[in-house]
């Protein structure tokens, strides 16, 4: 028997993203955004509130980095998604994150983090909080890369947000292959 719940973008998974800038004083911060997704090949689409810490200081470098968090960082990245730097201007140190700066775009890169997108920023709208930033650079760590040179989720653990219970997962099993498994059918 199927239900009929309250609307709600049960979109499912979400990711967990860390979205790095800096402020005016050159600070790193971090905060944990779980709406965003991909808006064009390098391109990609969140939906930022304007009172965080992180759109002030977007909208001023026109810069931020998009990291995807893994198993081994589920702490850090819950902080940064529970504290702002509103309040907590030096938040990222309790953190223990290791920053450098990106060499493409004015935002930090946080070197745990294994795959960080660095993009520009393309545009930020007050009404609807959306955030688009063109992706000028990819900072891999080759630990999570397989022999050709691309992502091995064998190697690399990212972490989904349920939005209904709150809880963080990682992926499972490999069930099957895309533009193939429904050519059987075609
Ligand atoms: C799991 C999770 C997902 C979140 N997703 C978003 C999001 O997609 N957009 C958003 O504006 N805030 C989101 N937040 C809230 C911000 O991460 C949080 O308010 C943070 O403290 C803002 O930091 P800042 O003020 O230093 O930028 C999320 C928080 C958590 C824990």
């Amino acid at each position: 028997m199927r239900k009929n719940v309250k609307p709600k973008a049960y979109i499912y998974p979400l990711p967990v993203l860390i979205i790095g800038t800096y402020d005016e004083n050159g600070t790193p911060d971090a905060m944990n955004a779980a709406w965003g997704t991909v808006c064009d090949t390098a391109q990609v689409s969140i939906c930022l509130s304007a009172t965080h810490k992180t759109v002030k200081n977007l909208l001023k470098t026109k810069a931020f980095t998009v990291a995807i968090a893994d198993d081994k960082n589920v702490i850090p990245a819950d902080y940064v998604g529970v504290v702002s730097a509103n309040n907590v201007p030096d938040k990222l140190t309790k953190t223990g994150w290791h920053i450098q700066k990106s060499e493409f775009v004015n935002a930090p890169i946080i070197q745990e983090l294994p795959l960080v997108l660095e993009c520009k920023l393309v545009s930020y709208d007050m009404q609807t909080e959306i955030c688009i930033g063109e992706v000028v650079n990819v900072s891999i760590d080759d630990g999570i890369l397989d022999e050709k040179g691309k992502i091995d989720l064998t190697k690399f653990k990212p972490i989904c947000y349920d939005t209904d219970g709150h809880g963080y997962y990682t992926l499972g099993e490999k069930v099957g292959q895309a533009f193939y498994d429904g050519l059987k059918l075609k």
